[in-house]
């Protein structure tokens, strides 16, 4: 058998052992998981990282197992900067060529920006392109039996170098690896954690997951930026950054809806949403929605008690015309909406306790506040919405910000954590997000003739 097919024998199958004997290093646990995705055929593989983790030299590994072992292949490289792709990932590629046993070594050559299988040159390569927008064909029209495409640092990669990328990445037999510091919260690499997600195999390794970084680092990092900082988040934890980019519903989307001029149909049911303070220092709001229309601006009631809430809430639903009346009034019944939401039933009020930190109906949510703000976000973008010239809700609305979590659902920032970030506790907007439960939400929902079913609620 000829030195070649023993190789491929040996190694076809079987990065890790690759790397273990071949290369003579050991993969942190991390990096081994990394290379059995490629090994089992995952085709869309992307890494966030903290700094100095190692990921640039496991992207090396790939790059030397895939032009070894699959021929012919065709690999490209790129960064959005030529100091990123030759300084950093071309650099590395070199290091670990210069480790190869000579034999092996022997089997290629390799320039400035090449590597190249001397067995067949034209055929079997690895290639550095340099990512830019201007030219953003550095993925383009890859083709053969094998690809493989690496982009590190992939945040900082222009969008269009992703979309020119579009058939080479799609090939059948094509494998594409991101990897880099997560710097930005919107983009493809971004959307490949979330959106995409479904499409990729995702890897997310901090600092302290990585035995390569030095356990000062992070305590360094921490001092200088504070632990909360995105400098912090991006090179530590390996979590993208917190941004006015992270807000749910963006300050244009609600203020395009003021005062917007649009049909509302008059037989469309109306819906109020009461929010409950839950501490003195918290508003009680009332949102009153027919369908794509705020009614009016939010009734507020500050430091009342129950009984007195109670009341106006009860006074109000009353007073109003008979065919202006709610179908149905939904109600925070977190702490003390509960007793709220007992009194107005037992007056026979159409009232339905929600509890927003339950179950949602869709596995996309964390949690049921996470399912209503998303869908007061669809809400808006529907564009045929209309809410009136209420400085407060206009403002509260943009309030909250939303992350993933690490199973991948949406999450809505909670009341607590916007006082800590100094804010007022958006009540008006979370008033006009319970009149979201209308539109088929899960969660237990206390139907209003039937006793509440209440659990404690964080
Ligand atoms: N498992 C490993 N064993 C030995 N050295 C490693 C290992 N992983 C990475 N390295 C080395 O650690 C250094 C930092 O890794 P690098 O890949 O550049 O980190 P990153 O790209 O995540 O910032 C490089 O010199 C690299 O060769
Ligand atoms: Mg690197």
């Amino acid at each position: 058998m000829s030195e070649v097919t023993q190789f491929l024998e040996r190694y076809y199958k079987d990065p890790v052992a690759f790397v273990e004997n071949v290369l003579e290093v050991r993969p942190e646990p991390w990096q081994r998981l990394i290379l059995e995705a490629f090994a089992r055929g995952d085709r869309k593989i992307s890494i966030r990282s903290g700094h100095g983790v190692g990921k640039t030299a496991c992207a090396s590994w790939l790059l030397l197992f895939h032009i070894l072992t699959r021929i012919p292949q065709k690999s490209v490289c790129t960064a959005c900067t030529s100091t990123q792709l030759f300084d950093s990932l071309f650099s590395e590629l070199k290091i670990w060529i210069e480790r190869l046993p000579p034999v092996i070594r022997n089997w290629l050559d390799y320039t400035s920006e090449r590597v190249v299988l001397k067995a067949s040159p034209h055929e079997s390569f690895i290639v550095a392109k340099t990512a830019r927008a201007e030219t953003p064909d550095a993925l383009q029209g890859i083709h053969s039996e094998n690809v493989l495409l690496v982009v590190d640092e992939a945040a900082a990669v222009a969008e269009p170098v992703y979309e020119a990328a579009g058939s080479s990445m799609t090939s059948e037999h094509a494998c594409t690896v991101l990897l880099g510091n997560p710097t930005r919260p919107t983009g493809y690499f971004y959307e490949t954690f979330h959106r995409l997600s479904g499409d990729w195999t995702n890897f997310k390794i901090s600092c302290f997951d990585s035995s390569r970084v030095a356990k000062t680092y992070p305590e360094e990092m921490a001092a200088m930026y504070g632990e909360d900082s995105n400098v912090y988040r991006t090179r530590v934890l390996a979590e993208f950054p917190m941004t006015e980019d992270d807000v749910l519903i963006s300050t244009e989307l609600v203020a395009a809806a003021v005062e917007r001029d649009v049909e509302v149909n008059p037989d469309a049911g109306i819906v109020w949403g009461l929010d409950v303070a839950r501490y003195g220092q918290d508003s009680s709001a009332l949102c009153k929605r027919k369908k794509n229309h705020v009614l009016e601006k939010i009734k507020i009631w500050n430091r009342i008690d129950l009984m007195e809430l109670t009341g106006n809430v009860v006074n109000e639903y009353e007073e109003t015309h008979e065919t202006d009346k709610p179908d149905q009034i939904f109600v925070d019944s977190i702490g003390l909406g509960a007793g709220v939401v007992d009194r107005m039933q037992e007056l026979g009020l159409p009232v339905r306790g929600i509890n927003v930190s339950e179950t949602p109906s869709s596995d996309k949510y964390a949690n049921m506040r996470a399912e209503l703000w998303d869908k007061a976000k669809s809400w808006f973008e529907q564009r045929d919405c209309r809410i009136p010239d209420d400085r407060k809700l206009i403002s509260e609305l943009s309030v909250p910000k939303y992350t993933y979590n690490s199973r991948g659902k949406l999450k809505i920032e909670a009341k607590e954590e916007i006082k800590q970030r100094g804010l007022k506790s958006p009540d008006l907007a979370d008033s006009f997000v319970l009149t979201m439960m209308d539109h088929g939400s899960g969660g237990s929902i206390a139907p209003w003739n039937q006793p509440l079913k209440r659990r404690v609620a964080l």
